[in-house]
Parts: structure tokens; C-alpha cells; sequence
């Protein structure tokens, strides 16, 4: 399937793995919407991808109320891509704030519950829904074990959805390591940033850490590849065997 001309919502638009998704989804020649919460970070992205076929809508995808509008405001369109997230919860399992970790299920697993009922109303019958789960569901690091529970969930959400909304295609990227902006939300994770990719990038057996356009390209693929669904593609230069 060719993507031109399609109507791609892209939520997570504005940065990292979903600024990438919108810049080659428009660079094929779709129509593309992007979706955080900040207008701002969203005005900016528009500005980087220069391009007349982006629009945005700014909205919080883990309420049930701003999901619904998105789609009342897209109408019929063709692909869904989700890499949204924030509040990840990385804390020692003895110490773990409750509140935090239900903001982590509500950003990664509600959120992508409530995309997929709305999405599901107005999707055209041949288009693709690619969620984005990671690594930790596979490899988790001994703080990593809720935000890997959440990833696991989505291979499963993945499977269900499958079976459920069939014929559109449903499938998600699992990225290992990425160079994103999310790295720097994280306090602990910014400080030692490039020390722990380097380090990363000696062991994987790709050599180094993924960047943004690994993932793009895994995304369009699984867009356009008719006969790909119910599929959790890993992009993580052969992380899960280290
Ligand atoms: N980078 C990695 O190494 C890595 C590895 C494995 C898995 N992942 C997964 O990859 C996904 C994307 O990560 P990234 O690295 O591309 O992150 P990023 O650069 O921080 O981008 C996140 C995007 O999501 C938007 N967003 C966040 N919360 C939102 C909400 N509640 N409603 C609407 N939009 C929201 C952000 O905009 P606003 O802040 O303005 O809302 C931003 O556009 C995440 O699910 C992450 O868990 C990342």
C-alpha cells in the first residue's frame, strides 16, 4: 500500500520517534495530523517539518473526553501511530509511589486502550493502527519492571485488538535504546546519558544506539505491508540477546 495521500494521525508528533514518523510519513506524500499536549512544542514541529500537509491538535490522550475529540475533529483517516508517553515511573519496588505507577499504566496502557476505541469509529477498513511498546518488556533494568509490565501489556493489546478490529491491522515497534528527548525528561537517566549510550553501544550487536529514523522506518513499513498484523516488530540492534 502507497501512503500517499492517506491521512496518518500521528500522536507523540512533536518529538523523537513520532516527529520522525511525521517527517517521512509527509516526505511519501500523506497528510498528517500531530498530537501532544504541548501547543507549543507542536508549533515548533510544525516549523521543523515545513510542511502545508501538518496539522496539529493539542490533547492529553490519557483523558477519555480529549481522545474523543481528536477523532471528531480528524474524521475518516487511514493509519494511527502512537508513541506517546510520559510519567514513566522508574523506582525501586520496596519505595514504589502507587500514584506514580498508575500515571505510568495510564500513559502507555490507558492511554492506547481509549486511542484504540475512538480510532476504531472512524478508520478506513484498509488501515493500520502501530503502537509503540520498548525493550523493558523483554530486558528490564531492576527500576525498569513497571514500565516493562505496561510494554509486555501492549504486545498482548497488540494480539487482542488484532482479532478484534480486523481487517484493519493492528501491530506495534518494540524500540531497544533510542536517542530521543525522553532521556532528558528523566533526571538520572540525563545525567549519565552519553556514558550509558556509549557503554550500550559496545554491547549491541548493531554497534550503536538507535536513532529516531530506525524507528520511522520500522513504522511506514508496518503502515504499508498489507499482509503485516499482529505483529511486535523489535527495532533494537539486537538488544534482546545481550
Ligand atoms: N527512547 C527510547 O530509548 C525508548 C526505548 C524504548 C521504548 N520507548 C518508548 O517510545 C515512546 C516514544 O518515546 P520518544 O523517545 O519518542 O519520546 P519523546 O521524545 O519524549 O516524545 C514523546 C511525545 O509524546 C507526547 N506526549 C507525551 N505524553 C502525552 C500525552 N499524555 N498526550 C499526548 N501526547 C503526549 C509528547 O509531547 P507533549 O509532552 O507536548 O505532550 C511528545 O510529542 C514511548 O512510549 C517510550 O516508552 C522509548
Amino acid at each position: 500500500m502507497d501512503i500517499v495521500g492517506q491521512t496518518i494521525i500521528v500522536v507523540g508528533g512533536s518529538s523523537g520517534m513520532g516527529l520522525e514518523v511525521a517527517r517521512a510519513a509527509l516526505a511519501k506524500g500523506a497528510e498528517v495530523v500531530i498530537v501532544g499536549r504541548s501547543q507549543q512544542r507542536l508549533a515548533q514541529a510544525v516549523e521543523e517539518l515545513s510542511g502545508k500537509h501538518v496539522r496539529t491538535i493539542a490533547a492529553d490522550v490519557t483523558s477519555e473526553e480529549e481522545v474523543s475529540r481528536i477523532f471528531e475533529s480528524v474524521g475518516r483517516f487511514d493509519h494511527l501511530f502512537v508513541s506517546a508517553a510520559s510519567n514513566l515511573t522508574y523506582q525501586p519496588i520496596r519505595e514504589l509511589d502507587m500514584e506514580a505507577a498508575r500515571k505510568t499504566i495510564d500513559a502507555k496502557l490507558v492511554a492506547a486502550l481509549l486511542l484504540a476505541k475512538y480510532a476504531a469509529r472512524t478508520i478506513n477498513a484498509h488501515g493500520s493502527i502501530t503502537f509503540i511498546s520498548g525493550i523493558a518488556a523483554e530486558r528490564p533494568m531492576p527500576a525498569g519492571y513497571l514500565v516493562g509490565a505496561v510494554n509486555g501489556a501492549l504486545f498482548s493489546l497488540v494480539y487482542g485488538l488484532t482479532v478484534a478490529l480486523a481487517p484493519v491491522r493492528v501491530n506495534a515497534v518494540s524500540p531497544g535504546w533510542i536517542d530521543t528527548p525522553i532521556w532528558d525528561a528523566n533526571s538520572a537517566l540525563a545525567a549519565n546519558k552519553s556514558a550509558t549510550f556509549a557503554q550500550m553501544a559496545q554491547r549491541l550487536p548493531a554497534g550503536r544506539i538507535g536513532q529516531p529514523a530506525d524507528i520511522a522506518h520500522a513504522a511506514l513499513f508496518l503502515m504499508e505491508n498489507e499482509f503485516t498484523t499482529g505483529t511486535v516488530l523489535p527495532v533494537d540492534g539486537g538488544h534482546r540477546l545481550i
